[in-house]
C-alpha cells in the first residue's frame, strides 16, 4: 500500500499529481498537431458522427458534472443540441429520446448501476448509438456500447475521483472536436483548440506548483461548517465538482450555484461564516463574475477566489486571490479543477478525516 503510494501520504493526493502525465496519455493517438484523428475514436466514429443529431449524456456523481461541462463544449463547437442528466433520475422517469440521438454513457468504472440501467432502458426505447466515455477496460459499460473512448487515467483509488474527472474531461473534448467537425467548425479554430490541449498537462503543472500556496488557504475553511462555490458558464459545473470534492472528503457542507443565481436565494445566508469559492477564469464572463463578487463582499463574506494572472481581480480585506496560469477559455475548465482538488485534500487533511476512503461513501456504486 505505502509502495503504490510512493511519497505522496494520499492516493487522493498521489492521483492529482498524476494528472499532467494521464491527460496526456488520454490525447495520445487521438490529436495531430492541428486536428483530432477521428478514427481513433472507432472505425465507424465518421459514419455515427455525421448522422448525430443530438447528443443525451446519462451519468452520476463526478462523471455526471464532467457531463455538465461537455454540455457547454458540444452546444458551442457543434451546435448540436446536448442534454445530460444523472441516470438515477433518468430511468425512473418517462423520457423521451430524441431522433438521432447519441447515448454518451460517462462512467470511471464502468460498473455504476443507475448508468447502465439507464443505457439498458434506453436501448429499449431506441436511439441512434451509445457510446462511453470510461477507465475501465472490459467493463460492462465497455461492452455494451457501439463506440468507446477509453480514459487513460490508469487505476483510480481515492474514493474521490480527481484523475478520471479531468480525464474524461480531454476525451468529452475530443469528442466535441470531432462532433463539431461534421457539423461545420472551421478548421482553424479547431487547430486553435487542439493546441489548447496539447498545452494542458504544462499548465496542470504550474497549478500543481501552487500546492503550498493552497495548502495555506486551506486553513481558512478548517473551523467552518459551510461554504458557497460559484461559477458561471462551463466554470458552473467546476464548482459544482469542487463543492462535491470539500463535502466528500472533509464533510464541511459545500454548495455550488451558477453565480448569476446567487441573489435568487444563496446571498441570504452569506455572512462571515461562509466562505465563498469562485474560479474566474479570464472570458467573457469576467465582468458580470467581478459584480457577483462584490455583493458577497458587501455582505461580509470572505471570497477566495482562483483567477487568471491576468484577470486583474485584486486582493484586498476579505478577497484572497490564487492566480492561476492564462489558458485557452474552452480548456480552462479541465485547469480550474486542479486547484479546487487541492483545496479539498488540504482541508480534509487538516481536518485528519479518511481522505482515500471517505465516511459512507463508495468507490463504485454496484448496487442501488
Ligand atoms: C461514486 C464515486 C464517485 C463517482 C460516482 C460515479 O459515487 O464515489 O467518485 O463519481 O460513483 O461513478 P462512475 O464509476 O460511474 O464514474
Amino acid at each position: 500500500d505505502a509502495a503504490e503510494k510512493g511519497e505522496y501520504r494520499h492516493f487522493m493526493l498521489k492521483e492529482i499529481h498524476e494528472q499532467p502525465r494521464v491527460i496526456r496519455a488520454t490525447t495520445e493517438g487521438r490529436v495531430t498537431n492541428t486536428r483530432v484523428l477521428e478514427q481513433a475514436l472507432g472505425t465507424q466514429a465518421g459514419n455515427l458522427l455525421e448522422d448525430v443529431r443530438h447528443v443525451q449524456i446519462i451519468a452520476c456523481g463526478t462523471s455526471y458534472h464532467a457531463g455538465m461541462v461537455a454540455r457547454y463544449w458540444i452546444e458551442e463547437l457543434a451546435g448540436v443540441p446536448c442534454s445530460v442528466e444523472v441516470a438515477s433520475e433518468f430511468r425512473y422517469r418517462k423520457h423521451v429520446i430524441q431522433p438521432d440521438t447519441l447515448f454518451l454513457c460517462i462512467s470511471q468504472s464502468g460498473e455504476t448501476a443507475d448508468t447502465l440501467a439507464a443505457l439498458r432502458q434506453a436501448k429499449k426505447a431506441g436511439f441512434r448509438a451509445a457510446m462511453a466515455i470510461c477507465n475501465v477496460p472490459g467493463s460492462s459499460l465497455v461492452r455494451e456500447s457501439d463506440l468507446v473512448i477509453m480514459t487513460q487515467a490508469g487505476p483510480e483509488i481515492g474514493v474521490a475521483s480527481t484523475k478520471a474527472f479531468t480525464t474524461q474531461l480531454t476525451a468529452l473534448l475530443i469528442f466535441t472536436l470531432a462532433l463539431a467537425r461534421h457539423n461545420g467548425l472551421e478548421e482553424s479554430r479547431e487547430a486553435d483548440i487542439v493546441e489548447a490541449i496539447r498545452l494542458l498537462p504544462g499548465q496542470v503543472d504550474q497549478v500543481l506548483a501552487l500546492d503550498a500556496d493552497i495548502a495555506e488557504m486551506s486553513k481558512s475553511f478548517m473551523d467552518k461548517n459551510h461554504s458557497l462555490f460559484l461559477g458561471r458558464g462551463a466554470m458552473f459545473p467546476v464548482a459544482l465538482e469542487g463543492a462535491l470534492k470539500l463535502k466528500e472528503i472533509s464533510y464541511i457542507h459545500a454548495e455550488a450555484y451558477p453565480a448569476g443565481e446567487l441573489k435568487h436565494g444563496p446571498l441570504a445566508l452569506v455572512d462571515g461564516e461562509m466562505p465563498v469559492v469562485t474560479v474566474a477564469p479570464n472570458n467573457e464572463l469576467l465582468e458580470k463574475l467581478k459584480s457577483n463578487l462584490e455583493e458577497v463582499r458587501a455582505r461580509g463574506g470572505e471570497l477566495f477566489v482562483f483567477a487568471d494572472k491576468a484577470a486583474d481581480v485584486r486582493p484586498q480585506e476579505g478577497i484572497h486571490v490564487m492566480p492561476l496560469p492564462s489558458v485557452h477559455p474552452i480548456t480552462s475548465p479541465i485547469v480550474y479543477t486542479v486547484p479546487l482538488q487541492l483545496l479539498s485534500y488540504h482541508v480534509a487533511v487538516l481536518k485528519g478525516t479518511d481522505v482515500d476512503q471517505p465516511r459512507n461513501l463508495a468507490k463504485s456504486v454496484t448496487v442501488e
